[in-house]
């Protein structure tokens, strides 16, 4: 039965006297036909019906999901039209061609909406030159470590008003939006150096970059997403002008900068396509802009080895590390062009390309770093791409000496298994290193500083430095001071058992696995690790399941083994392990709204009713008013 021939059903039997110990169950049946209408069936449906209005062209496209994402109320009218204007192209061509229940709709039902299970894993047949090696991480060499520095996230805005509104209705607010939110009309004025609902002034990323010169890093690694959260008012000249500003910033360390690309560092937001989908819809003004920055902060020593789609591999100038930046927005749930049909083993391939580039530093006694925007373990890379991407750690984890991702704005790390079936010390291979935001949404600014082995390239330790802001607010005129957040050897390695203090020693991947089994045992050693993520901005209680979880997220380099449902925040959790309630899976926490229209869609099938027959009726009106 539909919901609303339940609901008079219920009103019948009531007025026909029904005893009252009935209602429970009538309630319950209403609750499960609820949702039933917001199922994986529903969700293809739904698709089904967009891909009709596709064909009816890409205005009228364009025109009903406007209407959809200003019905949802999810975000303003304005910033409704300003993704769609970004985002319809994309929109039409992949609602276009996708076909109904196959694996990319599964998908896309599984990634964005969260009402299908994630499609199981298609294992990509990949090719290794050399099927395995005997090769072993190396052990320290026990000199001098050299500090090298990690920066993340920036989003620097440079429409940002001290004194504007800091609580506006936008995704990011300290603009002068509207008269009300102009400096001197608003009761929560934007201070000088940024604010919590806010991307931050360029002083405060100036001052950051001078922080960083005080401790003389080696060098530094930028792990991407320079462009501000106004995702719906940028346009191409004014994200080169952010690429350009922020890449000089970085130039100004004096040191070799290696950086990756991020979702936001293009426009339209996170809309990387791959070689398989007309070049017309191909973003190759990002590629060359950054392609020609970023040979400003590589040394001119090095040589580099580039593919047209924003990754390179390159030796640091020592001779002896390769630092290998690929780009992660291909695997990205927010990525439209992710959904092809049918889903690709390898967009672009450049999976072989980095198998390639990881022989080549195996067969010639390199160790590598590699480098990049998303880390592939977390919720919001498709599954296929998480698992192929894996295999290829786990195929070269001797010679990779961590990985370093940011996109999370908050402080993680992810370890990779051999055997996922038994996460344990033995069987750790990998460690991603995920450094938090400079960008204040989900906790103070923050970068961390690395002691890095100078032969071996192994992390013995790092440092996070983070500032208050909201102190630097109260006197105008001082600085922001960055001070020591915490050390990963005293904030976790002297907590396991034996500890693990003496700077020489790696903080290898079983170091890693042995902090999350510390977490599992001592439920303060998880909270202080919890309280970390965010520098203590906004702590949330997660216990339970929320701590089960968060630990079962950290061992997920093969993000098929996380133990969150699928939809990430979406909220939608199974209720018995049979079927999809509405009942949040995670408390909120502080997040960055970096997914433009597909994020709102998501949320707009879970609060429009009947967003299926709404889609019709504006359709009609639509097509009507067209011919
Ligand atoms: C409750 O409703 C069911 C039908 O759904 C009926 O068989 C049953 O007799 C009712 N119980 C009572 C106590 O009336
Ligand atoms: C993978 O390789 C095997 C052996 O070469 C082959 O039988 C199989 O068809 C391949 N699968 C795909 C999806 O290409
Ligand atoms: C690894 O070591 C074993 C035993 O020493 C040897 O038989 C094998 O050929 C080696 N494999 C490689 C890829 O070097
Ligand atoms: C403050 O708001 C009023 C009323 O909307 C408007 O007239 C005025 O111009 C605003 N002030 C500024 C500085 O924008
Ligand atoms: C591009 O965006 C910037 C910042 O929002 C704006 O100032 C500029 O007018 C826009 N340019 C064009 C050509 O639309
Ligand atoms: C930041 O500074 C403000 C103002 O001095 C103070 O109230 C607040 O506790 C500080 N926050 C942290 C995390 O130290
Ligand atoms: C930074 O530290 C200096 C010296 O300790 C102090 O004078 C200044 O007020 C501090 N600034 C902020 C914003 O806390
Ligand atoms: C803090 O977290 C709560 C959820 O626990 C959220 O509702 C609130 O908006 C957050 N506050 C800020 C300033 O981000």
């Amino acid at each position: 039965m539909r919901p609303a021939i339940l609901v008079a059903a219920l009103a019948s039997s009531l007025a026909h006297g029904h005893p009252q110990s009935n209602i429970t169950n009538w309630a319950e049946e209403i609750w499960d036909d609820i949702q039933e209408t917001i199922t994986c069936a529903g969700c293809q449906g739904l698709l089904g019906t967009l891909k009709i209005v596709a064909k009816l062209g890409e205005n009228t496209l364009t025109n009903v999901l406007t209407d959809v994402c200003i019905i949802s109320g999810v975000v303003d009218p304005d910033v409704c039209e300003g993704f769609i204007a970004a985002e319809g192209t994309a929109a039409h061509y992949v609602l276009s061609n996708l076909k109904i229940g196959s694996r990319t709709a599964d998908a896309f039902c599984a990634h964005v909406v969260g009402l299908c299970d994630y499609p199981a894993v298609q294992p990509f047949n990949l090719t290794f030159p050399v099927a395995s090696s005997n090769a072993t991480r190396p052990p320290p060499s026990g000199q001098q470590p050299i500090r090298v520095a990690h920066i993340s996230d920036t989003h620097v805005d440079h429409g940002y008003t001290p004194g504007s509104n800091a609580h506006c209705s936008k995704p990011i607010c300290c603009r002068s939006y509207t008269p009300e939110d102009a400096p001197g009309n608003t009761s929560s004025p934007c201070g000088l150096w940024g604010d919590a609902h806010c991307d931050p002034p360029v002083r405060l990323e100036d001052n950051m970059m001078a922080a960083i010169r005080e401790q003389d890093p080696a060098f530094a690694i930028f792990t991407g997403d320079i462009v501000a959260h106004d995702m719906w008012l940028v346009n191409q000249s004014s994200v080169t002008y952010d690429l350009h500003s922020t890449n000089d910033n970085l130039g100004s360390l004096g040191c070799p900068v290696f950086a990756a690309l991020g979702n936001h560092d293009t426009h339209p937001v996170n809309l990387f396509p791959s070689t398989d989908v007309p070049a017309s819809h191909n973003p190759q003004w990002v590629y060359d802009t950054l392609a020609s920055d970023w040979s400003t902060l590589i040394p001119s020593s090095s040589p580099v080895r580039t593919t047209p789609y924003g990754s390179y591999s390159t030796l640091h100038p020592n001779g002896h590390l390769r630092i290998i930046s690929y780009n992660s927005i291909f695997y990205y749930k927010y990525n439209f062009y992710v959904f092809e049909e049918p889903l690709s083993p390898d967009p672009s391939h450049q999976l072989q390309w980095l198998i390639t580039e990881l022989q080549a530093a195996e067969s010639a006694h390199e160790r590598v770093w590699l480098v990049a925007h998303i880390p592939t373990g977390g919720p919001d890379t498709l599954h296929d791409y998480s698992h192929a991407f894996d295999a290829i750690i786990n195929r070269y984890a001797a010679t990779i000496a961590a990985l370093f991702n940011g996109h999370t704005h908050t402080d993680n790390f992810q370890l990779s298994y051999s055997d996922y079936a038994e996460p344990t010390a033995d069987s750790a291979t990998a460690i991603a290193y995920i450094a938090p935001s400079m960008a204040p949404t989900s906790g103070p600014p923050a970068f961390r500083i690395y002691d890095i082995d100078p032969v071996t390239f192994a992390v013995l330790d790092y440092t996070m430095y983070i500032a208050n802001i909201t102190a630097s607010l109260a006197a105008a005129n001082s600085q922001p001071n960055w001070t020591k957040y915490y050390s990963a050897k005293e904030a976790y390695g002297a907590k396991l058992t034996p500890p693990v203090t003496d700077p020489a020693v790696e903080l290898t991947p079983a170091f890693w696995h042995r902090v999350t089994e510390k977490m599992e045992e001592d439920v303060a050693e998880f909270d202080a690790y919890w309280e970390r993520t965010t520098r203590g901005y906004n702590v949330t209680e997660c216990v339970g399941d929320c701590a089960v979880e968060e630990i079962c997220g950290l061992r997920a380099g093969d993000a098929q083994h996380r133990c969150s449902p699928p939809g990430g925040g979406l909220g939608l959790r199974k209720r018995d392990g049979s079927g999809a309630a509405l009942t949040e899976a995670r408390p909120a926490r502080p997040e960055c709204d970096d997914g433009g229209f597909l994020r709102v869609f998501g949320e707009a099938v879970r609060r429009v009713p009947d967003l299926q027959g709404y889609i019709r009726r504006r359709a009609e009106v639509h097509a009507k008013s067209r011919g």
